[in-house]
């Protein structure tokens, strides 16, 4: 098997795995701490998914490195192959039971992003995408929506466990959207909000203050469904930079202006 498609079998294996837990989890109960602030929480769930996801990866290739929210760093043995995991994303939604979130799993080969996979226990879709090769939910292709208007649009975005204190946290530009698109949500797992653009069920996303984990595997499986995803000001597009905008592509300038008119803070 290519190592691309042993990746991408690797990553939907570790995600569907990771969401077997979340699902065994349900309605039972679970140590929840918090993390940096009050509305930082991470629970026992958290950190039992991101063992198995790491578990089911070195099984299978063992000298590869992993980036992974709840432990950080694991070096790479050899080689410049390396996982970014995200082993529950939407842990307030999760600790109040709340079905919005799931598990994110991708590989990036010499820095780039090459097959991602995000598992939705809740719903049991699978989406995934490898680079060249379309996105897909479950066994279907899936593609971005055709709305060529933000006044038609559906969006979604997202706020930082830092919005009592950050600068840009969101609000004004919230504000700004709000007047303009047809409507917004705010599910609250943002590797979902991503798939959601990626399958035409929303129209775009924006957040700043995501990390490399949340937009991995979504952001991969925009770009394959055909959408376009980039910085806040439109410049290129790094899971290494905090901010992120993920669209239809037709609507993408519009919301880029409308981030620009709103200003920085
Ligand atoms: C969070 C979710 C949320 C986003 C936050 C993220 P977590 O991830 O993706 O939608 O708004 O910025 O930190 O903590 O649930 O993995
Ligand atoms: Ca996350
Ligand atoms: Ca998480």
């Amino acid at each position: 098997m290519k190592e691309l498609d042993l990746a991408l079998k690797t990553a939907i294996f570790a995600a569907r795995l990771a969401g077997g837990i979340q699902r065994d989890y349900t309605g039972k109960n679970f140590d929840v701490s918090s993390k940096k602030t009050r509305t930082d929480l991470v629970t026992e769930v958290d950190i039992k998914c991101e063992e198995a996801i790491i578990a089911a990866i070195k099984e299978v290739f063992p000298d590869h490195g992993a980036l992974a929210e709840e432990k950080g760093e694991y070096a790479a043995a050899s080689g410049n192959r390396r996982w970014i995991i995200d082993p529950l994303d939407g842990t307030v939604n999760f600790a109040h039971g709340f079905p919005m979130y799931c598990s994110s799993v991708a590989m990036e080969a010499d820095g780039a992003v090459v097959v991602g996979a995000v598992y939705d226990p809740v719903r049991d879709e699978m989406f995934h995408a490898s680079l060249g090769g379309g996105a897909w939910l479950n066994d279907k292709p899936i593609h971005v929506s055709t709305t060529p208007q933000l006044a038609d649009s559906l969006l979604a975005t997202g706020f930082p466990y830092t919005i009592r204190t950050e600068v840009l946290n969101n609000l004004t530009q919230f504000s700004a959207f709000a007047m303009r698109a047809q409507a917004i949500r705010r599910p609250g797992a943002a590797a979902l909000d991503l798939c959601y653009v990626a399958s035409g069920r929303l129209d775009g996303f924006w957040e700043f203050h995501l990390k490399p984990w949340d937009m991995a595997a979504g952001a991969l499986i925009v770009a394959e469904a055909g959408g376009m995803v980039s910085s806040d000001l439109g410049g290129s597009f790094s899971v290494y930079k905090p901010a992120v905008v993920a669209s239809n592509r037709l609507i993408h300038q519009q919301m880029i202006d409308t981030l620009e008119e709103a200003g920085r803070e």
